[in-house]
């Protein structure tokens, strides 16, 4: 886990020392307290602003140096646009792009002037908690295997361990203090979800994830654990089929949350694919770019930073959280291709190909799901097929779904908070390319719609009308490009977006 900055609010007062962070809209226009500034420098700043060509632009920036009369060591203008077509998603971007123009030679503390040019005095209570949790995100990195101290001003380790405080001064900042709390919780979510992702398969096996969603108990969630002993005693010959060329031994995971009390009824369930690595089995991978196949378990690290920040912020619902762990080696006692296997549903399956593992791991977990809990929905998330960034790149997750309301939920709470997911089909025809010869089902059903073969697979293990949503997170879940709010390889992909799901459609 990387330090992260505090952050606190205070209302607004005249800064003289430091580095000070102020906005400008389109012109530019200098917010209030930007305006004295300018006046009390002599007009530097807007100066260096028609010097600079600096007009406000969103993800611009002025940056002065040991501004003349200010006392500043450094005065940094944020463009912005126009603050009044911001969104939450703006304002959390907003503290992303503050955070990256933070380095460590700022020293250890920052002020933030979060004000509307026109509107000094306006409360920005939500606001100010999103541009909190951006600068959260933001000042994330993995740097805990790093021992050598960083060398230039880029390096991330410098970049994150120097700054340390952030104030942000803003009309109300008791609201501000009030909304971060939740905000909070959501970005130690993301932030231990990113942590699981990044984390190398020789530390962080099933056993470890196991104990990593055990901690989740000091929240106030049940968490239980089920052994390769407690699996066999399951049926969940199809989760544990993968596990088998591994010497580390297949887990599952189960956190519970009851926010809602008995009267809230039946959980969401969220469902989790915990690969813990992905050499793909007998039917192995090429070396190019199996390292990345650490991030196999990057639903499963969903499940667990989003049941955190559940737990966190005493949310007013009640969900499960399972996930399926296990390591996909080839050995002499890996499953094989050709091998006919049962699931816990009953139904068989015939192992074509090795790789094709995740669906195996689902299978049985959404199963459990369904007969132990009887959700109201299940959402599953899985680093599923790499014809999923054929078909969406890394911008959209894959969406597919028995209900439609549900989809559009899903979409919603996608465009709201960025990690959006695009919807694909399901049909009849897809399902038949999955027939085997020899069993129930096959494990692959070709070359083509790969993404939509997988999803029909993980469909014939949802009973009847369970309103089921699945995610194929293999484009956004990891190996991610860098984002105002991520610059961190594994990106926390689904904890936001099912945050934001659960806060809109199942708290009251
Ligand atoms: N974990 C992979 C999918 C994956 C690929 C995740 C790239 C992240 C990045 C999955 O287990 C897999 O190997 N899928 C196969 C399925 C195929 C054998 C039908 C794939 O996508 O090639
Ligand atoms: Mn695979
Ligand atoms: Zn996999």
């Amino acid at each position: 886990m990387s330090k992260t900055t505090t952050v606190s609010f205070a209302k607004p007062s005249p800064v003289k020392q430091g580095v000070l962070v102020i906005l400008a809209e389109r012109g530019p226009v200098l917010s209030t307290s930007g305006k004295a500034l300018d006046k009390a420098s002599g007009g530097a700043v807007m100066r260096a602003a028609k010097q600079r060509e600096f007009k406000g632009k969103k993800k611009t920036s002025l940056d002065i140096l040991v501004p003349e009369k200010l006392g500043l060591s450094r005065l940094l203008v944020i463009g912005v646009d126009q603050l009044k077509d911001y969104a939450g998603k703006d304002w959390l971007e907003l503290g992303g792009v503050i955070r990256g123009k933070l380095s460590g030679r700022d020293g250890p503390a920052v002020t933030l002037v979060l004000e509307r040019p026109k509107k000094p005095r306006e409360s920005v209570g939500e606001e100010a908690a999103q541009v909190a949790l951006g600068t959260m995100l933001r000042g994330y990195s993995f740097d805990k295997y790093k021992t050598k101290a960083a060398k230039n001003k880029n390096d991330s380790v410098k970049n994150a361990t120097l700054l340390r405080r952030l104030t942000i001064q803003c009309a109300n900042p008791a609201a501000a203090r009030r909304a971060f709390a939740a905000r909070k919780a959501l970005g130690e979510g993301v932030i231990l979800a990113r942590d699981l992702v990044n984390e190398p398969a020789n530390v962080l096996g099933p056993k470890e994830f196991a104990a990593q969603a055990r901690k989740l108990s000091g929240l106030g969630l049940k968490v239980q654990i089920h052994d390769e002993k407690a699996l066999k005693k399951l049926g969940m010959d199809a989760l544990l089929a993968v596990g088998e060329g591994s010497a580390k031994p297949a887990m599952m995971a189960v956190m519970t949350w009851q926010g809602a009390g008995t009267g809230g009824g039946k959980p969401v369930a969220i469902v989790g694919k915990g690969v813990t690595f992905d050499t793909g089995g007998i039917s192995i991978k090429p070396a190019a770019g199996m390292g990345d196949m650490k991030g196999d378990m990057a639903g499963a690290a969903c499940v667990v930073g989003l049941m955190h920040t559940l737990g966190a912020r005493k949310a007013k619902v009640n969900a499960v959280g399972l996930i399926g762990l296990v390591e996909n080696m080839p050995s002499g006692t890996a499953v094989r291709p050709g091998d006919v296997i049962g699931s816990m549903s009953g139904q068989s399956i015939e192992v074509l190909n090795t790789d094709a593992e995740g669906r195996l791991v689902l299978a049985d977990v959404l199963w459990y799901a369904q007969e132990k809990f009887k959700p109201k929905c299940i959402v599953d998330l899985a680093t599923l097929t790499g014809a999923i960034l054929v078909a969406l790149g890394k911008e959209y997750a894959g969406l597919f779904s028995n209900n439609d309301e549900l989809s559009e939920n899903l979409s919603r709470a996608g465009e709201a908070t960025g990690e959006k997911v695009w919807r694909l089909p399901l049909g009849a025809k897809y399902d038949d390319m999955i027939k085997s010869d020899v069993a129930d089902m096959k494990n692959i059903g070709g070359r083509y719609g790969g993404s939509i073969t997988a999803a029909q697979f993980l469909q014939r293990f949802i009973q009847n009308d369970t309103p089921w949503a699945h995610l194929d997170i293999a484009g956004t879940g990891m190996a991610a490009p860098k984002r105002d709010v991520n610059t961190s390889w594994g990106p926390g992909f689904g904890v936001r977006l099912l945050d934001r799901f659960i806060a809109d459609y199942f708290e009251k």
